[in-house]
C-alpha cells in the first residue's frame, strides 16, 4: 500500500483536480489578462501597472530584505520605477528585440530593471551572479547583449574588449569614476521620466533568454515569449494557489528560472505580495524571515529543506511559522523523508513540482487538492498531457520506465535555442512530443515517478551542470590532458560534481595540484561547477570517435556492471 498523505481542508483556488482535468484549456484564462480587450501585450503592464488602476495601487508588490537593506514598495511604486528604467534604456538607444543582461546580486534594482526592460520590448536575460569571466563571456557572446546591468565589483569578470556588440554597463551601485560606455545607474534613473510610452507588441515577442547546461557543447539560450504568462498566472493561482493577503517567498534567484517564473511571474500576475531575501543561505535567517515577515506561501527547494533539516528540530522550534500556509518544491527529487519532516516541524504538506528551464513552467505538480503520494512528483498540471513514451514515441503502459515526455504546444514552452535551431530540434524529435531528457514511470493512477537523467546532466543543489562544459575546462589547465565529468549521488546536494582526469607528461598527481585544478574550475566557470572530487586514473575510457564514456565512469564509481562496450576504443 503507497503512502498518501490527503489534502488539509484548507480553501484554494481549485477544488478538485478531477473537475478540471481533460476539460481545462489554456484559452479559459485569456479573459483574465488586459490585452484579451485591447489586443495589445506587453509583460510588465500585466505583471504591474493593470494592477495600478484598482485596488492594488497601493498594495505592497515588493518587500525586500538583506544584512543592509529593509525595503518595501507598492504596485505604483514599480510602475512608476520601471517606467524610469524604461526611459533609461531608450536613451541609451535600446529598441524592441534588444538583449539587456542583468548580472548581480539580488536587490530590488534587479526587478525594477527586468520590469523596465519589458516595458521597451527588451528581451531580458538573467545571469546568476556566481558565474566567473568564462561563463559570463560565452553567455553575453552568444546573446550579443548590448547592455549589461551589473555592480562595479562584478564588471571585473566582463572582458568588454571581447564583446564587441556589448555597448553600455549599467553601475547599478556608485563608482568613482565611469569609463566610456559606463552609466551611473542612481544619475540616469534620476533623470529620467516617470512616465512611459510601453512598446506593445504579440503573444508571440520574445520575451526572456535564460541560459543552461546541456550533457554536450556550450550552454544553450532558452527563449521564452510573452504568452508565457498565460500558464505563469494560471499556475500561480492553482499549484501557488496564491490569495490576496499572501505574503508570498520564492528563494530561488532571478539568475535561474525559478527565479524569473516563479520569482517574478506568477506572483506579480496574481497581483501577490512578493517577498525577496537577498543573501546567503543561513538557517536561522531563513526561519527568521518566515517568521517575521508572515510568509503563507514557501517555495523552495530540496537542498535547501536538507539544510534545515540537518539544521536540528531544536532551531526550527525556536521560530513560529503560525502564517504559512501552503509550502512547495522544486529542481531535484524531493525525498519523502523531507515531507514526513516538513509535516512535523511546520505541519505542513510539502508539495513537489517538476518542470524545467525549457518548459517554462509548471508542468507535473501537487496541487493542494491532491492527495500527496511521497516520492512522487504529482500529477499533469490541466492543459498539459505528459506521459511516458519509448524512443519512437509509442506510449508505454503505467509502472513502465521510459522517457518523460509531453504533447507539444503549451503557453510556456520555449520558442528558440538562440542561434541554435538544431539543438532545438532534438527535443522534438519525437513527433508530436517534447523530450524531457528525464526517466520516469507513471503509476496506474497518473502519478508520475522521477529516476534519473537519460543524458549525463549533473544536478548539483538543484543547479544543473553540463558536463561537457566542466570537462573543457578542466583541459585548459595545463596539468590536464583529458576529463570526464559526472554526478556523484550525495545526501545533501543531490549530486556532486566527480571528475576524472588524466595528466599530461610531466605532472605528478598531489592534493596541492587538485585544489589548485578546482580552483581554476571555479575561478574560470563558477563555485557550483568546481568539481568537488576528483580521480587521477592513467587513461579515460573513450570511444572509438574519441567520446569520453561518462557512463563508463559513472558505472565504475557506483560499483555497477558497465554495460555494452563493444564501442570503447580498446
Ligand atoms: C531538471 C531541470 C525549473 C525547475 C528548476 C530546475 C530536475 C526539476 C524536479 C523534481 C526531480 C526535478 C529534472 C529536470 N528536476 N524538478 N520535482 N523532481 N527532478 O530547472 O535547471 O532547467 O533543471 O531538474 O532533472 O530535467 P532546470
Amino acid at each position: 500500500m503507497k503512502e498518501i498523505i490527503p489534502p488539509d481542508g484548507g480553501q484554494h483556488h481549485l477544488k478538485n483536480y478531477e473537475s478540471v482535468f481533460g476539460t481545462f484549456r489554456f484559452e479559459d484564462v485569456h479573459a483574465d489578462f488586459s490585452w484579451h480587450t485591447t489586443g495589445k501585450v506587453n509583460m510588465a503592464y500585466e505583471l504591474i501597472d493593470r494592477h495600478t488602476t484598482g485596488p492594488r495601487k497601493n498594495k505592497t508588490a515588493l518587500l525586500y530584505a538583506d544584512d543592509h537593506r529593509r525595503e518595501s514598495y507598492t504596485f505604483e511604486d514599480l510602475r512608476k520605477l520601471s517606467n524610469r528604467f524604461g526611459h533609461l534604456l531608450q536613451r541609451l538607444g535600446v529598441s524592441k528585440g534588444d538583449r539587456v543582461f542583468f548580472f548581480m546580486p539580488r536587490s530590488p534594482e534587479v526587478y525594477i530593471g527586468m520590469l523596465g526592460a519589458f516595458k521597451i520590448g527588451a528581451v531580458v536575460g538573467p545571469l546568476f551572479e556566481a558565474f566567473m569571466e568564462g561563463a559570463v563571456t560565452d553567455r553575453l557572446a552568444d546573446a550579443e547583449a548590448a547592455v549589461l546591468v551589473t555592480t562595479a565589483a562584478l564588471k571585473e569578470r566582463v572582458p568588454r574588449g571581447k564583446l564587441p556588440n556589448l555597448r553600455h554597463l549599467i553601475i547599478v551601485d556608485e563608482q568613482p569614476e565611469y569609463a566610456a560606455g559606463e552609466v551611473n545607474f542612481k544619475q540616469a534613473m534620476a533623470e529620467s521620466e516617470e512616465e512611459l510610452e510601453l512598446a506593445w507588441g504579440s503573444l508571440e515577442d520574445p520575451m526572456i533568454l535564460h541560459y543552461t547546461s546541456g550533457s554536450t557543447g556550450k550552454p544553450k539560450g532558452v527563449l521564452h515569449v510573452q504568452g508565457a504568462m498565460i500558464q505563469h498566472y494560471i499556475t500561480g493561482k492553482w499549484v501557488l494557489d496564491l490569495q490576496e493577503d499572501d505574503i508570498y517567498w520564492c528563494t530561488a534567484d532571478p539568475g535561474w528560472v525559478t527565479g524569473t517564473s516563479y520569482g517574478i511571474f506568477a506572483p506579480w500576475l496574481n497581483g501577490a505580495t512578493n517577498l525577496v531575501r537577498g543573501g546567503r543561505f543561513s538557517a536561522d535567517g531563513w526561519y527568521r524571515t518566515l517568521q517575521d515577515y508572515g510568509v503563507t506561501v514557501w517555495y523552495s527547494a530540496p537542498t535547501a529543506f536538507r539544510m534545515l533539516m540537518s539544521a536540528g528540530d531544536e532551531l526550527t522550534a525556536k521560530y513560529s511559522f503560525g502564517r504559512l500556509r501552503h509550502v512547495l518544491s522544486v529542481g531535484e527529487p524531493l525525498n519523502p523523508e523531507v515531507i514526513r519532516w516538513g509535516l512535523k516541524v511546520y505541519g505542513k504538506r510539502i508539495h513537489d513540482t517538476w518542470w524545467m528551464t525549457e518548459t517554462g513552467a509548471h508542468m507535473i505538480v501537487n496541487l493542494p487538492c491532491m492527495d500527496i503520494r511521497p516520492g512522487s512528483m504529482g500529477k499533469p498540471f490541466p492543459g498539459i498531457e505528459a506521459a511516458i513514451v519509448d524512443n519512437q514515441g509509442n506510449v508505454l503502459p503505467p509502472n513502465s520506465l521510459g522517457n518523460l515526455a509531453v504533447k507539444t504546444g503549451w503557453p510556456s514552452m520555449m520558442r528558440q535555442i538562440w542561434n541554435n535551431p538544431a539543438k532545438y530540434d532534438e527535443y522534438f524529435s519525437v513527433p508530436g512530443w517534447y523530450i524531457s531528457g528525464d526517466s520516469a514511470y507513471m503509476d496506474e493512477d497518473g502519478y508520475f515517478w522521477f529516476q534519473g537523467r537519460v543524458d549525463d546532466v549533473i544536478n548539483t543543489s538543484g543547479e544543473r551542470v553540463g558536463p561537457f562544459e566542466v570537462e573543457s575546462k578542466l583541459v585548459e589547465h595545463p596539468a590536464v590532458a583529458e576529463a570526464g565529468v559526472i554526478g556523484k549521488p550525495d545526501p545533501l546536494r543531490g549530486e556532486i560534481i566527480k571528475a576524472f582526469i588524466a595528466l599530461r607528461e610531466g605532472y605528478a598527481p598531489s592534493d596541492e595540484l587538485l585544489d589548485h585544478i578546482r580552483l581554476f574550475v571555479k575561478t574560470g566557470l563558477s563555485a557550483h561547477a568546481a568539481p568537488r572530487e576528483f580521480e587521477v586514473l592513467e587513461k579515460l575510457p573513450k570511444t572509438r570517435s574519441g567520446k569520453i564514456m561518462r557512463r563508463v565512469l559513472k558505472a565504475k564509481e557506483l560499483g555497477l556492471p558497465t554495460g555494452d562496450l563493444s564501442t570503447i576504443e580498446d
